[in-house]
């Protein structure tokens, strides 16, 4: 079984990045709001904060308190719009309860929205005529990419259908022109649907929920999952020493696709960057 290596992809990513940023008159700049203080949330904002500094972008990590109205986050996200250092806007999800963020998704403009969440950039994506795609789905398509694995005609289940994640995944394996079967954690006789597939995908955030004998020997298995276990471990989605004896290809968790999400976010921030200039 090959690992594939996240971190070294993403490692790789960023200083491609920080050259190209060294040929620019302007840093691109990236805005990141974090609502609350949900550490995982902190932990990610810091991540993606210390990514910027690496390659050399400006970046804002602009901190609201946890009862922020709707219309002083909408106010701030409108401030970022018409403010001509920041090229990318990021609000930091979930968001508390009492905020609509799909609201405050369509609020950020479609050429800043370096998520790719906004339905513009969603639809141009369904269109197969992506924008700004979704930062871990398409981080995912640059991991695929480094197996020299022609997707072309295989056989693809996606097990999740967040809009962060499966929902722009499956999209991307169809643009791709694979043959794409989306599930989720409701799905029934999952076992059988694996049985087939040469890509597996696994974003359902539940621990070890893939077992190892559901993988088709020589798949290649993709585990977006990050479940902290009682013990403090962190494990995937898919049972990975059991898949193990029988992918070809795995990413590790963690040093999968986590750092790949923060270097794509980079790398849609220097396309917002470029498109806007
Ligand atoms: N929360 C978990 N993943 C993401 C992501 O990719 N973007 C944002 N904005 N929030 C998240």
């Amino acid at each position: 079984m090959n690992i594939i290596n996240g971190k070294k992809i993403a490692q790789n990513l960023r200083n491609d990045i920080a050259a190209k940023v060294k040929t620019l008159n302007r840093a691109p700049g990236l805005a990141v709001i974090l609502v609350g203080d949900d550490p995982a949330s902190a932990v990610y904002v810091r991540n993606k904060d210390n990514a910027c500094k690496e390659v050399g972008f400006y970046s804002e990590k602009i901190n609201k308190p946890g009862d922020i109205t709707q219309q002083e986050l909408l106010d701030e996200v409108v401030r970022l719009n018409n403010d001509d250092k920041i090229d990318g806007i990021l609000v930091q999800l979930p968001l508390p309860d009492h905020l609509d963020a799909n609201l405050v998704i369509e609020t950020i403009s479609p050429e800043k929205d370096v998520d790719g969440f906004h339905s513009e950039n969603i639809g141009k994506l369904m269109q197969n005529k992506p924008y700004l795609r979704p930062c871990t789905p398409k981080g995912v398509m640059t991991m695929l990419a480094t197996t020299g694995i022609d997707l072309v005609g295989k056989d693809c289940v996606v097990v999740g259908a967040s809009n962060i994640v499966g929902r722009p995944m499956a999209m991307e394996l169809l643009n791709a022109r694979a043959t794409v079967t989306i599930c989720n954690s409701k799905t029934t006789g999952l076992s059988s649907k694996l049985k087939n597939a040469d890509i597996v995908v696994a974003a359902v955030g539940i621990p070890k929920m893939i077992q190892g004998d559901w993988i088709k020997p020589g798949a290649i298995v993709i585990d977006v999952g990050i479940n902290r276990l009682d013990s403090g471990k962190l494990v995937g989605d898919v049972d990975f020493d059991a898949a193990s004896t029988n992918a070809a290809w795995m990413t590790p968790v963690p040093g999968g696709v986590g750092p790949m999400t923060i270097a794509t976010l980079l790398e849609n921030t220097l396309t917002a960057y470029q498109n806007r200039k």
